[in-house]
Protein backbone atom coordinates (compact mmCIF):
# COMPACT_ATOMS: atom_id res chain seq x y z
CA UNK A 1 0.00 0.00 0.00
CA UNK A 2 0.82 3.85 -0.87
CA UNK A 3 2.06 4.98 2.70
CA UNK A 4 0.73 8.57 1.70
CA UNK A 5 -1.72 9.67 3.96
CA UNK A 6 -4.06 11.66 1.51
CA UNK A 7 -3.88 10.11 -2.44
CA UNK A 8 -4.30 12.90 -4.95
CA UNK A 9 -7.58 11.56 -7.24
CA UNK A 10 -6.25 11.02 -9.90
CA UNK A 11 -9.43 9.97 -11.64
CA UNK A 12 -10.01 9.38 -15.60
CA UNK A 13 -12.27 7.28 -17.36
CA UNK A 14 -12.00 3.75 -17.65
CA UNK A 15 -11.40 1.66 -21.08
CA UNK A 16 -12.61 -1.67 -22.13
CA UNK A 17 -9.06 -2.38 -21.45
CA UNK A 18 -9.40 -1.79 -17.73
CA UNK A 19 -12.40 -4.52 -17.35
CA UNK A 20 -10.00 -7.44 -15.84
CA UNK A 21 -8.11 -5.00 -13.55
CA UNK A 22 -11.64 -3.22 -12.36
CA UNK A 23 -13.52 -6.91 -12.04
CA UNK A 24 -10.38 -8.07 -9.89
CA UNK A 25 -10.98 -4.33 -7.32
CA UNK A 26 -14.65 -4.78 -7.13
CA UNK A 27 -14.81 -8.49 -6.28
CA UNK A 28 -11.99 -8.66 -3.74
CA UNK A 29 -13.82 -5.16 -2.23
CA UNK A 30 -17.36 -6.80 -2.06
CA UNK A 31 -15.82 -10.19 -0.29
CA UNK A 32 -13.80 -8.21 2.29
CA UNK A 33 -16.14 -4.52 2.87
CA UNK A 34 -19.71 -5.93 1.90
CA UNK A 35 -18.84 -9.44 3.21
CA UNK A 36 -19.56 -7.55 6.59
CA UNK A 37 -23.20 -6.95 5.81
CA UNK A 38 -24.00 -9.46 3.74
CA UNK A 39 -25.02 -12.79 3.59
CA UNK A 40 -22.28 -15.75 1.53
CA UNK A 41 -24.98 -16.36 -0.90
CA UNK A 42 -25.74 -12.87 -1.25
CA UNK A 43 -22.33 -12.17 -2.05
CA UNK A 44 -21.93 -14.42 -4.58
CA UNK A 45 -25.35 -13.22 -6.34
CA UNK A 46 -23.68 -9.66 -6.83
CA UNK A 47 -20.36 -11.05 -7.94
CA UNK A 48 -21.32 -12.36 -10.37
CA UNK A 49 -22.22 -9.09 -11.99
CA UNK A 50 -18.67 -8.32 -11.74
CA UNK A 51 -17.02 -10.79 -14.35
CA UNK A 52 -14.93 -9.07 -16.63
CA UNK A 53 -17.27 -9.75 -18.95
CA UNK A 54 -20.15 -8.12 -17.51
CA UNK A 55 -17.46 -5.24 -16.15
CA UNK A 56 -16.73 -4.59 -20.22
CA UNK A 57 -20.53 -4.45 -21.17
CA UNK A 58 -20.93 -2.25 -18.03
CA UNK A 59 -17.98 0.56 -19.54
CA UNK A 60 -19.33 0.13 -22.75
CA UNK A 61 -22.92 1.58 -21.53
CA UNK A 62 -21.99 4.08 -19.10
CA UNK A 63 -19.44 6.35 -17.77
CA UNK A 64 -16.81 4.82 -15.96
CA UNK A 65 -14.56 6.40 -14.02
CA UNK A 66 -11.56 5.10 -11.76
CA UNK A 67 -9.11 6.60 -9.17
CA UNK A 68 -5.19 4.97 -9.42
CA UNK A 69 -3.15 5.46 -6.68
CA UNK A 70 -0.01 6.94 -8.97
CA UNK A 71 0.67 9.18 -11.89
CA UNK A 72 0.98 6.64 -14.79
CA UNK A 73 -2.35 6.12 -16.88
CA UNK A 74 -1.98 2.34 -16.36
CA UNK A 75 -1.20 2.43 -12.55
CA UNK A 76 -3.55 -0.43 -11.16
CA UNK A 77 -7.08 1.21 -9.92
CA UNK A 78 -7.91 1.84 -6.12
CA UNK A 79 -11.64 2.95 -6.52
CA UNK A 80 -14.58 3.01 -9.37
CA UNK A 81 -17.49 4.74 -9.65
CA UNK A 82 -19.47 4.77 -12.85
CA UNK A 83 -22.77 7.69 -14.16
CA UNK A 84 -26.23 5.67 -15.39
CA UNK A 85 -29.56 7.10 -16.14
CA UNK A 86 -32.63 5.88 -15.60
CA UNK A 87 -36.21 6.49 -17.97
CA UNK A 88 -38.80 8.27 -15.61
CA UNK A 89 -42.50 7.44 -15.54
CA UNK A 90 -42.92 11.34 -16.57
CA UNK A 91 -40.67 11.33 -18.91
CA UNK A 92 -37.15 12.25 -19.21
CA UNK A 93 -34.46 10.67 -17.21
CA UNK A 94 -32.77 10.04 -13.70
CA UNK A 95 -29.01 10.30 -13.12
CA UNK A 96 -27.99 7.27 -11.09
CA UNK A 97 -24.40 6.60 -9.23
CA UNK A 98 -23.29 2.91 -9.91
CA UNK A 99 -20.34 0.62 -8.64
CA UNK A 100 -18.95 3.11 -5.97
CA UNK A 101 -15.70 0.69 -4.85
CA UNK A 102 -12.46 1.91 -3.10
CA UNK A 103 -10.11 -0.90 -1.82
CA UNK A 104 -10.29 -2.04 1.39
CA UNK A 105 -6.49 -0.82 1.80
CA UNK A 106 -7.18 2.48 0.69
CA UNK A 107 -10.98 3.24 2.42
CA UNK A 108 -10.98 5.93 4.75
CA UNK A 109 -8.52 7.93 2.66
CA UNK A 110 -10.97 10.42 0.53
CA UNK A 111 -10.80 8.25 -2.33
CA UNK A 112 -14.21 7.35 -1.87
CA UNK A 113 -15.76 10.95 -1.31
CA UNK A 114 -13.52 12.21 -4.53
CA UNK A 115 -14.97 9.91 -7.03
CA UNK A 116 -18.32 10.76 -5.49
CA UNK A 117 -17.80 14.72 -5.81
CA UNK A 118 -16.30 13.55 -9.45
CA UNK A 119 -19.46 11.82 -10.58
CA UNK A 120 -21.39 14.45 -9.41
CA UNK A 121 -19.40 17.42 -11.10
CA UNK A 122 -19.87 15.24 -14.44
CA UNK A 123 -23.34 14.53 -14.17
CA UNK A 124 -24.31 17.99 -13.51
CA UNK A 125 -22.22 18.87 -16.87
CA UNK A 126 -24.69 16.72 -18.69
CA UNK A 127 -27.45 18.45 -17.49
CA UNK A 128 -28.52 16.31 -14.33
CA UNK A 129 -30.32 18.12 -11.35
CA UNK A 130 -30.43 15.66 -9.53
CA UNK A 131 -28.74 12.38 -8.26
CA UNK A 132 -30.08 8.57 -6.92
CA UNK A 133 -27.86 5.57 -5.77
CA UNK A 134 -29.11 2.42 -4.75
CA UNK A 135 -26.51 2.31 -1.32
CA UNK A 136 -25.66 -0.46 -0.03
CA UNK A 137 -26.27 -1.39 3.44
CA UNK A 138 -22.22 -0.91 3.64
CA UNK A 139 -22.52 2.44 2.56
CA UNK A 140 -25.91 4.09 3.68
CA UNK A 141 -23.67 6.18 6.64
CA UNK A 142 -20.79 7.29 3.72
CA UNK A 143 -23.87 8.67 1.47
CA UNK A 144 -25.40 10.06 4.71
CA UNK A 145 -22.60 12.60 5.43
CA UNK A 146 -22.32 13.16 1.57
CA UNK A 147 -25.62 15.07 1.82
CA UNK A 148 -27.85 11.89 0.32
CA UNK A 149 -31.48 11.73 1.59
CA UNK A 150 -32.49 7.94 1.81
CA UNK A 151 -36.08 7.56 -0.04
CA UNK A 152 -37.08 3.85 0.75
CA UNK A 153 -35.57 0.33 1.06
CA UNK A 154 -35.31 -2.20 -1.85
CA UNK A 155 -35.25 -5.50 -0.63
CA UNK A 156 -33.51 -7.44 -3.27
CA UNK A 157 -31.90 -11.18 -3.34
CA UNK A 158 -28.51 -10.11 -5.16
CA UNK A 159 -27.99 -7.49 -2.10
CA UNK A 160 -30.61 -5.44 -0.67
CA UNK A 161 -30.07 -1.62 -1.13
CA UNK A 162 -31.52 1.67 0.44
CA UNK A 163 -32.67 4.31 -2.56
CA UNK A 164 -30.70 7.62 -1.70
CA UNK A 165 -30.93 11.02 -3.68
CA UNK A 166 -28.92 14.66 -3.67
CA UNK A 167 -29.79 17.40 -5.44
CA UNK A 168 -27.00 18.36 -7.85
CA UNK A 169 -25.81 22.19 -8.30
C1 LIG B 1 -18.37 3.10 0.84
C2 LIG B 1 -16.95 3.34 0.30
C3 LIG B 1 -17.03 3.57 -1.19
C4 LIG B 1 -16.39 4.59 0.99
O1 LIG B 1 -15.12 4.89 0.40
P1 LIG B 1 -13.91 5.49 1.28
O2 LIG B 1 -12.83 5.89 0.36
O3 LIG B 1 -13.59 4.54 2.37
O4 LIG B 1 -14.62 6.79 1.94
P2 LIG B 1 -13.92 8.18 2.30
O5 LIG B 1 -12.60 7.91 2.93
O6 LIG B 1 -13.96 9.08 1.12
O7 LIG B 1 -14.94 8.70 3.42
C5 LIG B 1 -15.66 9.93 3.32
C6 LIG B 1 -16.39 10.17 4.64
O8 LIG B 1 -17.36 9.15 4.86
C7 LIG B 1 -17.09 8.45 6.08
N1 LIG B 1 -17.36 7.03 5.86
C8 LIG B 1 -16.80 6.22 4.92
N2 LIG B 1 -17.33 4.99 5.01
C9 LIG B 1 -18.22 5.02 6.01
C10 LIG B 1 -19.08 4.05 6.59
N3 LIG B 1 -19.15 2.80 6.14
N4 LIG B 1 -19.88 4.44 7.63
C11 LIG B 1 -19.83 5.70 8.10
N5 LIG B 1 -19.02 6.67 7.60
C12 LIG B 1 -18.24 6.32 6.57
C13 LIG B 1 -15.61 8.71 6.35
O9 LIG B 1 -15.31 8.60 7.72
C14 LIG B 1 -15.45 10.13 5.84
O10 LIG B 1 -15.95 11.05 6.80
P3 LIG B 1 -15.16 12.40 7.14
O11 LIG B 1 -15.10 13.18 5.85
O12 LIG B 1 -15.99 13.04 8.18
O13 LIG B 1 -13.81 11.95 7.60
C15 LIG B 1 -16.02 2.14 0.61
O14 LIG B 1 -16.05 1.89 1.99
C16 LIG B 1 -16.38 0.86 -0.13
O15 LIG B 1 -15.87 0.60 -1.22
N6 LIG B 1 -17.25 0.01 0.48
C17 LIG B 1 -17.60 -1.27 -0.09
C18 LIG B 1 -18.36 -1.16 -1.39
C19 LIG B 1 -19.67 -0.46 -1.27
O16 LIG B 1 -20.51 -0.79 -0.45
N7 LIG B 1 -19.87 0.52 -2.17
C20 LIG B 1 -21.10 1.25 -2.29
C21 LIG B 1 -21.97 0.58 -3.31
S1 LIG B 1 -23.49 1.49 -3.47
Amino acid sequence: MDSSPTPPPLIRRAVPADAVALSALILRTIRTSNAQDYPPDEIERVCASFTPGEVAKQIALRDVFLSRAKEAADAPPVGTVSLGVKPRPSGGETAKLHVLFVAPEWQGRGVGQKLVAHLEAHALNQGHRLIQVSSSLTARQFYQRLGYRELRFEPREEGSTYLMEKPLG
